[in-house]
Parts: structure tokens; sequence; C-alpha cells
């Protein structure tokens, strides 16, 4: 079966995609990832992503309506099949995502439907829970609401800090994604 073809949107570090990428090296990996957009200029991964042989730009457009139109365009001109969200900080349109309802995928680092949005590690120290993680989920309409294609749990640890929370959590979602994308690529999550 041909390989699905993978966008990645980042905005900054890019550790999630270089994950992808790395899982994508793998001959029998049923995807590939054949371009990472942007919507800052500064983000890092866009780096990461060039030295791995990925095109990899920003799109420039300040607006959202512009921006998404700049982002679909480029989708289509690459025959992108799937867009996976790694750490991409803009909400995408109710349009946006009905367009590629049941293509779109995000990780999100909190055990959904927990701590949809922002600091989720904070709010989970804050919260008292005994164990915690991230997601890989459908985009829907709502913000990190989506349905789940699969997690990854830690124990929260005494001591721990949101810092060190994040970077335990982190180290799983390097782990979830590839896997999450390979089951969305495959046939084998469907929304
Ligand atoms: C990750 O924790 C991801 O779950 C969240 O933003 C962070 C992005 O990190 N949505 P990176 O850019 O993949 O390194």
């Amino acid at each position: 079966m041909a390989r699905k073809r993978v966008a990645v949107l980042i905005s900054g570090r890019g550790s999630n995609m270089a994950a992808l990428i790395e899982a994508a090296k793998a001959p029998d990996y049923p995807a590939e990832i054949v371009l990472v957009l942007s919507n800052r200029a500064d983000a890092t991964g866009l780096v990461t992503a060039r030295a791995a042989g990925v095109p990899a730009h920003a799109v420039g457009s300040k607006s959202k309506a512009g921006m998404e139109t700049e982002i679909d365009r480029d989708l289509t001109d690459a025959g992108v099949d799937i867009v996976a969200l790694a750490g991409f900080m803009r909400i995408l349109s109710a349009e946006f995502v009905r367009r590629w309802r049941g293509r779109l995928i995000n990780i999100h680092p909190s055990l959904l439907p927990a701590f949809p949005g922002l600091d989720t590690h904070a709010r989970a120290l804050a919260a008292g829970v005994v164990r915690h993680g991230c997601s890989v989920h459908f985009v829907t309409e709502g913000v990190d609401e989506g349905p789940v294609i699969a997690q990854r749990e830690i124990p929260v640890l005494r001591g721990d800090t949101p810092e060190t929370l994040a970077a335990r959590v982190l180290i799983e979602e390097h782990k979830l994604y590839p896997r999450a994308l390979a089951m969305v690529a495959s046939g084998t999550a469907r929304p």
C-alpha cells in the first residue's frame, strides 16, 4: 500500500516533528513526512526539518484567514493526505477543520479529556492527579476535544514540578505520536 503523505505543522522546537521524521525512516512505516510548515519564521523545528531533508517553510500571512489559505494551498500542492499538528499554537478555524476532518490530528500533553488547553502540567499538579500523560486525537471544532486515538500514561512523582513533569511527558509524546500516526495512516484508527 502506498505510504500516506503527511505534513507536520509546528510553531517552535519541533521535537515531536523530529520524532515523526525519525519514525518515518523505517521502510515499513505507513507514512512519509513530505512537508513541515510553521506559523513562525523563527521556529527552530524548521531548521531541524531541513537538516533531515524535509521541505520546510514558514507561512507568511499574518491574518488567520490568509494563513489558512496559504496552508491549504501548500498542503494541496504537496499532495498531503494527513496533517499532524505538533506544538502548532494557532487555533484553526471551523472551516479548515471541517475540510481536513478525519485527516487532521494533534498531540496534547495531558490525558484527555482532562486538562485541555494550555499549562497542562501545572494544572495537573494543582489538581493533585496521580497519573498524567499525553494524547493524540483527531481534531474537531472544539479545542482538544476530538476523539482520542492513543494515549500514554506516567505516574506523577512526589516533588514533581511543571518542568520535571513536562520533561517526562515529552519522552512519552515522542513514542506516542509515531505510533498514533501509523494507526491513522494504516487505517487502524478512524474518527
Ligand atoms: C508538546 O508538549 C506538545 O504536546 C504540545 O506542545 C509541545 C510541543 O513541543 N502541543 P515540540 O515543538 O514538539 O518540541
